[in-house]
């Protein structure tokens, strides 16, 4: 049995999608589980060197990681230009996670170097930035990738295995609903969730930057090309509070309604929002109606409710609801395992470089998901509908 090292720089890794999805979860977990197997005849196997800013955060998680995959830490250095050099050892690969702003200088060196790069959507805020960053790995013939981890979640698996087997019939619409409260941090005993660079456009956030990107691949993956969009977005809260406890304005979106428009004449409409109360079974729902039947996907577990098994309610406010609407669904088996979504794109990825794998998630691809959320701010902006052109 052949092990093909694969050597992985690993940047911006103390953040909370480096450490948690893209570390811990993802390349920790293909050592742990002794690499990815290809065929009989070969393992492969990631080594990470971490890369940032703050020496202490890659020392601790250099030793807590390396220790736990493989019996000794990581390599760490807050040398990243070293790191692409080869100063610190070979490696094939070059991740970044770091903010999004952050991103392109990071990028552009990797491309210098040579690198096979792999990185955190998005890749830019703005389209003609994105784009030109893509054209500028694909001219220099590297191999090249996005996270669109969604695609692997097992909720939209098996929304797509109910399409593709012809359950729905006619899709008709899709209504998602995405979101939950993020506190402010201005309340006593309330810390705040997520990184405060959110809620600032000038930093790099906003929910339409942030998720239209994700609504972008899933639409045109699982229900089909978007034609065109309108959308209004808001700043909810006028003030949070942030890491260092201070009190700073929210000028970025922190909620964003949309309706997209599909080719084929599905409405797809996603509302995603950090300012909402959860009432429903997860924290991104997607109702997709079809003419002979309908499923309610969570992030996970999927229901369905055929044609036949559809009540027929009758509109009378003077009794209580009769019917149990939840009790009408059933749930989709799983009959397969579903792995952390994060780990399967890995995975698919390492195989493109390493084994010339097919690879359909490129920054040309990612750069889509830009052009959408930027044409929904513009749909906000002038209050009208907007076409999504070819890029
Ligand atoms: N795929 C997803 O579902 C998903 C979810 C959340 C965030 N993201 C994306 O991941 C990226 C990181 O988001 P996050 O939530 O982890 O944010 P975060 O603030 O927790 O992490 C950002 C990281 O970048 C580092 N960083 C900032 N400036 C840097 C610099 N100049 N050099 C090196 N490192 C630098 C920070 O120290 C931190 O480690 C963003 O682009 C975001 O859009 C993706």
């Amino acid at each position: 049995m052949e092990t093909r090292r694969i050597g992985i720089i690993m940047n911006g890794v103390t953040g909370r999608m480096g450490t948690n999805q893209h570390l811990a979860r993802s390349i920790v977990a293909i050592i742990k589980q002794g690499g990815i197997k290809v065929g009989n005849d070969m393992i492969i196997m990631p080594e990470p060197i971490l890369t940032g800013r703050r020496e202490h955060a890659l020392k601790d998680l250099a030793e807590h990681y390396g220790n736990d995959a493989c019996g000794e830490a990581f390599k760490y250095t807050t040398d990243v230009q070293g790191a692409l050099d080869g100063a610190y050892g070979d490696y094939e690969i070059f991740f970044d996670a770091s903010g999004t702003l952050q991103r392109a200088g990071f990028i552009e060196m990797a491309v210098a170097a040579g690198k096979a790069i792999y990185c955190e959507k998005p890749t830019a805020t703005k389209t003609a930035d994105a784009i030109r960053l893509a054209k500028l790995v694909d001219d220099a013939g590297l191999k090249n990738g996005i996270v669109q981890d969604k695609l692997w979640l097992p909720g939209f698996r098996k929304l797509k295995m109910l399409k593709e087997t012809g359950f729905f019939g006619r899709i008709l619409s899709v209504k998602g609903d995405f979101g939950y409260w993020v506190f402010s941090g201005l309340d006593v005993d309330q810390p705040a969730q997520r990184p405060s660079w959110n809620y600032r456009t000038e930093d790099g956030g906003g929910m339409m930057i942030d998720m239209f990107c994700h609504w972008r691949y899933v639409i045109d993956n699982v229900f089909g090309p978007v034609k065109s969009l309108v959308a209004w977005g808001s700043t909810d809260l006028p003030e949070r509070r942030n890491e260092a406890g201070d009190v700073f304005k929210g000028t970025a979106d922190d909620s964003a309604y949309a309706m997209f428009l599909l080719e084929d004449g599905t409405m797809v409409q996603f509302n995603s929002s950090w300012c909402t109360r959860v009432r429903r079974d997860d924290l991104l729902t997607v109702q997709v109606d079809g003419d002979k039947g309908s499923a309610v996907a969570g992030l996970r577990d999927v229901v369905v409710q055929s044609a036949a098994e559809t009540p027929k309610p009758v509109w009378n406010p003077d009794i209580s609801q009769p019917i149990d609407f939840h009790a009408g669904w059933t749930k989709v088996p799983n009959n397969i395992e579903y792995d952390n979504a994060f780990k399967i794109q890995w995975e698919q990825f390492i195989r493109h470089v390493v084994l010339d794998a097919s690879w359909d998630y490129s920054l040309m691809e990612g750069a889509k998901g830009v052009q959408l959320a930027e044409l929904g701010m513009q749909s906000w902006r002038e209050k009208k509908w907007v076409d999504v052109t070819p890029l």
